[in-house]
């Protein structure tokens, strides 16, 4: 089934420099005395990855991020993403604090795949091993087998298939598909997308690659099979910023949420990347390639957190015990089967 979800404006936080300054000098000084981390995405703003980088914490996608808060030793994390994320690395440390600059940071997937009609998709298919994404609450996790993410799906499918094993598969039906399509495994899809990557456009991206033939095509699975069929290269935002350093073009075209290029442009200094093209202009476009929900981990909101105490990812205890079952059991996955 596929549910309607409504996207927010991007707002973005306008600090001048001496703001900027001086909010980067409490934050930094609010993560020593709190014993605390910054674990943050790649699509979060520049300023912030910057900052995580430059004190201890991390910058990533989410299955690193996913891993971090458990090997290092901080009694705090300060997850700088989506929602999913901060339940994620609550559900692997349930005792450390977990607190989130945005708590209202949604994921048109997650919001896409409420609990209830996840359930009852469930009990249709009752033979099906259920597979989720990572960007799903804590809440359709406890109904899954696996979760997976960008960077681990092929394999944990090819892995069970290979068992004889039949998916039911939520809630991305683009990244299933595109699983599907490598595996060639028995699965059954929710209808759900990511607001941000359904955006780019394949018509326009054939005329790009016209203007720019030297280009290789970089793109995320969550993008529809058609702006899939013209990449060069798939994977997850790890993925593709290595791919960025090491496949032999002075060119890229990128289809993923642009708050990569700060990482991409240190993986791959001097190499041209471009923002692969969306539908609509303006006031039609529906993003415009951002994540709306990513942008709203502003700096002075980590401050605000580390001061306050507020925005902390609480979860109740069978929901901690049944949703980690399907990452341990990923993260156990790759340590033994690592890429
Ligand atoms: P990655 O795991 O590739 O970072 O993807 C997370 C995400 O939300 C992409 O839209
Ligand atoms: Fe979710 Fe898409 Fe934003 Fe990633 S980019 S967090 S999948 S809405």
């Amino acid at each position: 089934m596929s549910v309607a979800v409504e996207i927010p404006p991007t707002v973005r936080e306008e600090l001048s420099p001496l703001e900027q300054q001086r909010v980067l000098a409490r934050v930094r000084l609010l993560l020593q005395e709190q014993d605390a981390v910054l674990v943050a995405h790649y699509y979060t703003e520049p300023g912030l990855q910057a900052l995580a980088e430059d004190t201890g914490g991390c910058v990533s996608d989410s299955l690193e991020m996913a891993r971090f808060g458990s090997r290092n030793p901080a009694r705090t994390l300060v997850v700088c993403g989506v929602r999913f994320m901060g339940e994620t690395a609550k559900l692997l440390n349930p005792e450390k604090r977990v607190l989130m600059p945005a708590i209202d940071a949604e994921c048109s997937l997650d919001l896409g795949c409420p609990p209830q009609p996840f359930a009852d998709f469930c009990a249709a298919h009752p033979d099906r091993t259920v597979v989720v994404y990572a960007n799903t609450s804590a809440a359709i996790k406890a109904r899954a087998d696996w979760m997976v993410t960008s960077g681990s799906a092929e394999a944990v499918v090819a892995h069970l298939a290979g068992q004889g094993k039949s998916l039911l598969w939520a809630p991305d039906k683009y990244l299933g598909d595109y699983v599907r399509r490598c595996t060639g495994a028995d699965m059954e899809l929710w209808d759900g997308s990511c607001v941000v990557h359904e955006s780019f456009n394949s018509l326009e991206l054939e005329r790009m690659r016209q203007r720019y033939p030297e280009a290789l095509v970089l793109v995320h699975p969550e993008s529809s099979p058609q702006v899939i069929a013209q990449a060069d290269y798939v994977g997850s935002t790890s993925g593709l910023i290595q791919a960025a350093r090491e496949l032999h073009s002075d060119t890229f075209i990128v289809a993923t949420e642009p708050g990569i290029f700060y990482k991409m442009r240190q993986a791959a200094p001097g190499k041209r990347l471009l923002s692969a093209p969306v539908a609509g202009r303006g006031a039609t476009c529906r993003s415009c390639a951002f994540c709306p929900w990513m942008a709203m981990n502003h700096l002075s909101r980590v401050a605000h957190v580390l001061e306050s105490g507020e925005n902390e990812i609480r979860l109740p205890a069978d929901i901690i015990e049944r949703a980690s079952r399907p990452i341990h059991r990923l993260l156990a996955f790759t340590a033994a089967h690592p890429a």
